[in-house]
């Protein structure tokens, strides 16, 4: 059995004071809730703080949203998986569509960074999708297998529990508009098959596949609802205590 797994992206958002708030009245609005697993993916700069108010509470990680996959060095600006696990984390997002557009992040880049996540027990939370022009020139399941390959061929890991796939078409994310929960179920299907092929079915089996892109308290249920949707990766619904908690308790 898959955990569901519901991880909040702030993305480059919340000042310490608000971020408190914000976890403070989600800890309230989700105490109790017992099955699924929540993930907490904050900028840089509120890791510390976020694990101490989550410290102690079962089912409740600290995500990180990028690293740099050298451990250490002369790299200005960047941190790497040692200082995430320094600070408590367990999960990194990688690969996100925003870095892969803005931020010159390749398949290549996204490999090494799996890499190094894997080899520091983080959990990667990878990212992957089509872009609105792929989607309609029917290039969905090309463009997802196409990343799955490049981003894992050769990644050792000898269970599903550690890695987290992401699906997130571009064109849904931050728009409003979101897949199908029937077509991203598809599209599952494919990705899990992909996993097989590289990691064994046995493995593939239990990586959590989680869909990503506007989702919100009006349609988690119908992506959760989904036999391959293990969770989601939410954006902008994730900045308000009420809605993330609604959607930890679809
Ligand atoms: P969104 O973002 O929920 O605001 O669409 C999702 C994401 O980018 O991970």
């Amino acid at each position: 059995m898959r955990t569901p797994l519901l991880a909040a992206n702030w993305k480059m958002n919340m000042a310490r004071q608000d971020a408190h708030k914000l976890v403070e009245d989600l800890l309230a609005k989700v105490n109790g809730v017992s099955g699924r697993d929540i993930a907490i993916c904050p900028p840089f700069h509120l890791l510390a703080d976020i694990e101490k108010l989550i410290e102690g509470r079962d089912s409740i990680y600290l995500g990180a949203q990028d690293l740099y996959w050298k451990d250490s060095g002369a790299y200005t600006g960047e941190v790497s998986a040692p200082m995430l696990c320094d600070v408590g984390c367990k999960m990194v997002i990688i690969g996100h569509s925003e870095r892969r557009a803005m931020f010159a992040e390749t398949d290549q880049t996204c490999f090494n960074k799996i890499a190094a996540a894997i080899s520091h027990k983080l959990v990667p939370i990878l990212c992957v999708g089509e872009s609105l022009e792929e989607r309609e020139a029917g290039k969905t399941e090309e463009k997802v297998v196409a990343q799955l390959r490049a981003d894992l061929q050769g990644q050792k890991i000898e269970s599903g529990d550690q890695l987290v796939i992401a699906y997130e078409p571009i064109w849904a994310i931050g728009t409003g508009k979101t897949d199908s929960p029937e077509n991203a179920n598809k599209t599952m299907i494919i990705l899990r098959q992909t996993l097989a092929e590289i990691f064994g079915a046995e493995i593939a089996q239990q990586v959590r596949l989680l869909y990503g892109g506007s989702v919100k308290p009006e349609n988690i249920a119908g992506f959760m609802n989904c036999e391959e949707i293990d969770g989601a990766l939410v954006g902008g619904a994730s900045l308000k205590a009420d809605s993330f908690a609604k959607i930890v308790n679809y």
